[in-house]
């Protein structure tokens, strides 16, 4: 036996570590917070076991919870006190992801990150403006350029709360840039954005649209989301939110997608974010309790498979748990 390459030699305690290529940490994680107007306690989400909605009188101590365990940023979704056709309550000055993001701002030291999207405001859960009896004929959509505008009072809005960094995730055409300039004409130039650039039409975000109530009512979302079996669209939908001048860039979901992670990684400069989504820790929950696997080192192994595929930031419902284990 002549072996001279023994890559077992580089696996032992003392070595391992120091010939690791990937390390995840604290510094990575964006949690995400959900925070309900229509409560005044805190309600668990029964599909995504450990996390809750909370009201905006409990935002701030939900995110101490969060910096304790050692992350620094936040991504706020809303859940409004009430829906209409336009999802108005997305841009009001007091609505619930603006009263939190003052409140969280004021009081803590988080980074703030807010998601831009009319689905949880709207009634009839769609990401826009539908097209008049959509309801009926499945042909009919969003419109796109008419939502353009209501994002961008929605992001501006976010911005004057305070938010440090918004995120739209409507998957509009145009968002970013009909953003951007909204910000800089509100004097926000110094807010970045993290654009999902490319965020795909998935059955892993049911979890969440339980969490959020952001079903749509109608139809689904295939007409503005991506389609799950292209990856080289993702390439052309990110290279035109650059363009439009997006700082950070997001793929969603994250486990079912590390090759787009990788081939973003590969193309752009830029930093980008995967997205853990609903459905990626609702499936680690479920079979961990039936006793099938670890969650905590499952959970800690997906995501260093999102830094090894090129994620430079990680959003995820795990954060609080990984955070605290490293
Ligand atoms: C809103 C939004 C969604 C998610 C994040 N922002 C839902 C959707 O597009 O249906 C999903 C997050 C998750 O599943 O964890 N547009």
């Amino acid at each position: 036996m002549n072996l001279t390459d023994r890559p077992r030699r580089l696996r032992a305690d003392g070595i391992r570590s120091l010939v690791s290529e990937t390390d995840l940490s604290a510094s990575d994680l964006i949690a995400p917070v959900f925070v309900d107007a229509t409560t005044e306690e805190r309600i668990p989400i029964e599909s995504m076991p450990g996390q809750e909605r909370v009201p905006v009188s409990e935002a701030v101590a939900r995110v101490e919870e969060v910096r304790e365990t050692g992350v620094e940023a936040v991504m706020l979704f809303g859940i409004p006190e009430s829906k209409d056709e336009r999802g108005t309550r997305a841009w009001a000055e007091d609505g619930v992801v603006q009263e939190a993001t003052r409140r969280v701002t004021e009081a803590t030291d988080a980074y703030v990150i807010t998601d831009v999207c009319l689905c949880e405001y709207t009634s009839h859960g769609h990401c826009g403006v539908v097209e008049e009896h959509a309801e009926t004929d499945p042909t009919l959509t969003v419109k796109n350029d008419e939502t353009l505008d209501l994002l961008t009072r929605t992001a501006v809005s976010h911005a004057e709360a305070g938010a440090d960094m918004v995120a739209p995730s409507s998957m509009t055409d145009g968002m970013v840039g009909a953003i951007r300039e909204g910000l800089d004409d509100s004097g926000r130039e110094d807010v970045p954005i993290m654009s999902y650039a490319a965020k795909y039409e998935s059955a892993f975000y049911g979890p969440f649209r339980d969490a959020a109530d952001g079903a749509p009512a109608f139809g689904d979302r295939r007409h503005y989301q991506m389609d799950p079996a292209n990856a080289r669209e993702a390439m052309r939908e990110v290279a035109s939110d650059v363009e439009q001048g997006a700082d950070v860039l997001m793929v969603k979901p994250a486990l079912a997608y590390l090759d787009v992670v990788r081939a973003v990684r590969e193309g752009f400069d830029h930093p980008v974010a995967a997205y853990n989504v609903s459905g990626e820790y609702a499936m680690l929950h479920a079979a961990a309790d039936n006793g099938w696997l670890d969650l905590e080192e499952a959970a800690a192994e997906s995501l260093l498979s999102m830094k090894r595929a090129g994620a430079d930031l990680i959003l995820t419902y795990f954060a609080e748990d990984v955070a605290a284990s490293l």
